[in-house]
């Protein structure tokens, strides 16, 4: 949620610059912009819209060392103005995160007659460093965080000084040297550029400059931070001939679900974690969004394989309500990115009061691994669509591996096969592209299922309305009768999941009362009898492979992505930047 680069070496710092935030761009996409410095004077250029529409400014900015910015906005438009760098006296400053106490902040140094141009939090930061400054770079940077409440990652610019300070709490930086020496939000903006990284620590701020880079602690103690490979592995590797990432991403459900099953013993010691989970009073579970929607079949798998109560909560609810636990309760996080801030934050409530934290992540370097006791890994590799696809199928994988520790029947051999099916539903499309068409040309969408068919139905719904921007609501088939039915008629879609045989026939009769006031009706389902009993009256019908109904969601879940997709397609969206929305959501 927002990016931000650093650039200090011997090349135009600019087009340096630009590459990063391209990389960078999911991060938000609301407004970009660059600050270079060169012969004691700072250049800026910032434009609202695409990091694209930079393009034009690069040449006017000259330098070999500089700053930038792609903005997803909090506080005021996204315009002109309001991207960053903010810039005054001496000073350029791009900040990702949100200071709470900037009101009070602005008021005050109003006060001292300074004068803000924009409507952003982040532009006080450039005004206390002016403030605080009196010759030492670093010291004002320092002294400027102190005053500072909320959520950054902060990289400047004084003029004068050839590099950069970089600073971070609670939202990421990662230093990177090549040819040439950077900073960035995540490793990706690095990937073909830098040749190893470096994770900064909460409080550190790095002083970057061409010739080398000086890392100092929260008590300004110089310090030694570790540099590893960077390998090639942690890029996105471009559409792979796709027309979106999102796609592309789908096309890797398959690849996810085998990459993470390979990884899984070697990362975790089984007779340890089936222990812990074993003897667990409570498995509670903390995500957002997607990542959430998972948590909820977590909860039917490790509730099916552990004797103990599983409970999934929304993490920003969490936070305030929290789940009780004990010391010997078992708390799972579950977050793709590993930087979502309400999710760190239940998960560190949870641990704070005794729990042991487990994190299931897709990114080995991220906030999450840093407090957690174990990393369950996903591994979906970069995921650049701002809507989670193979994270999802990745956590679901992760899910039947804890739950298969304490449950002989749920095996790893069984989820490389169900591989093989998803490998062929993301690479086909003819009925997602039907059952999508009907859902462009309605009013609304709904997803609906019983049993595990209900989570997969929710995070349908949410898949769709985020790319396609069509109203969609995601519930459990027996509802329809206690509200929903209200909203049926022919402008509106259902999508009903029958993927459990022992459900089927009670999902058969929400089909018959929709189709009885006339909505539109899309069935995907893996049961053979029950296509041929509906494919004739009903608008579309997909049949999947028939799979055991615990294992359905891998199938099932990438049909609703692929539905999601095209729909977005035919609707004229960007399926890979839905307005809005960014992904790794760093403010709370
Ligand atoms: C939906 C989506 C979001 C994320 C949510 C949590 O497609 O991507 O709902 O799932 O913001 O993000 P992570 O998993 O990074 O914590």
């Amino acid at each position: 949620m927002c990016g931000i680069v650093g650039y200090a070496g011997r090349g135009p710092a600019a087009a340096e610059l630009f590459e990063g935030l391209k990389k960078l761009e999911y991060r938000g996409y609301d407004s970009a912009g660059i600050s270079t410095c060169d012969r004691g004077e700072i250049f800026t250029a910032k434009r609202g819209g695409r990091v694209e529409e930079l393009s034009p400014a690069l040449k006017n900015l000259p330098g070999t060392v500089g700053i930038g910015h792609t903005r997803w906005a909090t506080h005021g438009v996204a315009n002109d103005i309001n991207a960053h760098p903010h810039c005054y006296g001496k000073f350029a400053v791009v900040h990702n995160g949100i200071i709470e106490n900037y009101a009070e902040l602005r008021a005050e140094l109003i006060a001292e007659g300074h004068k803000f141009a924009s409507q952003t939090d982040s532009e006080v930061i450039v005004h206390l460093l002016d403030f605080y400054y009196d010759g030492d770079f670093s010291d004002a940077l320092r002294l400027t965080c102190a005053r500072l409440k909320g959520c950054w990652a902060i990289a400047a610019l004084c003029a004068g000084f050839d590099g950069f300070a970089v600073t971070r709490h609670s939202s990421p930086v990662i230093l990177g040297e090549g040819v040439g020496r950077f900073a960035a939000s995540d490793i990706y903006a690095l990937c073909g550029r830098a040749h190893s990284y470096c994770v900064l620590e909460d409080g550190d701020m790095a002083i970057v400059t061409p010739a080398g880079t000086e890392i100092f602690d929260r008590n300004m103690k110089a310090v030694r931070r570790a540099f590893e490979p960077l390998k090639e592995e942690y890029g996105d590797g471009g559409t792979d001939g796709c027309p979106h990432y999102m796609l592309k991403e789908i096309r890797q459900n398959a690849r996810t679900m085998r990459a993470t099953c390979d990884k899984f013993f070697s990362a975790v010691n089984a007779g340890e974690l089936r222990l812990r989970l074993a003897s667990a009073d409570k498995i509670v579970l903390v995500g957002c969004g997607t990542a959430y929607n998972a948590a909820l079949a977590a909860v039917r798998l490790l509730g099916g394989a552990y004797d103990c109560p599983v409970s999934a909560h929304i993490a920003s609810e969490a936070r305030y309500s929290p789940p009780r636990v004990t010391k010997k309760s078992v708390c799972i996080a579950v977050s793709q990115s590993g930087e979502t801030a309400d999710t760190l934050m239940a998960a560190r409530i949870a641990r704070d009061a005794g729990a042991y934290l487990l994190a299931v992540t897709n990114v080995g370097y991220s906030a999450i691994t840093r407090i957690a006791d174990k990393v369950v890994p996903v591994c979906a590799g970069a995921e650049v669509c701002v809507a989670a696809t193979k994270s999802y199928i990745g956590q679901l994988a992760c899910f039947h591996l804890l739950a298969s520790l304490n449950a002989p029947d749920m095996r790893r051999e069984s989820i490389l096969k169900v591989a093989d099916d998803v490998e062929k539903i993301a690479n086909g499309g003819t009925y997602a592209e039907v059952i999508a068409r009907l859902c462009v040309q309605s009013r609304a969408v709904f997803f609906l299922g019983r049993g595990a068919d209900v989570d997969v139905a929710v995070e349908g719904s949410l898949k769709l309305k985020e790319v396609s921007y069509i109203f969609s609501d995601g519930y459990p088939a027996g509802e329809l009768k206690h509200g929903t039915l209200a909203l049926v008629d022919e402008s509106v879609t259902s999508v009903v999941l029958i993927c459990d045989e022992a459900l089927a026939e009670k999902c058969v009769n929400a089909v018959e009362q929709i189709l009885s006031r006339r909505g539109k009706v899309a069935v995907v389902t893996t049961l053979e009898r029950t296509y041929d009993e509906l494919k004739n009256r009903v608008d579309a019908a997909w049949l999947l492979p028939s799979v055991p109904a615990h294992l359905a969601h891998f199938v099932s879940a990438t049909a609703l992505q692929l539905i999601a997709y095209r729909a977005a397609v035919l609707a004229g969206r960007d399926p890979d930047k839905p307005r809005n929305l960014a992904k790794s959501v760093t403010v709370e």
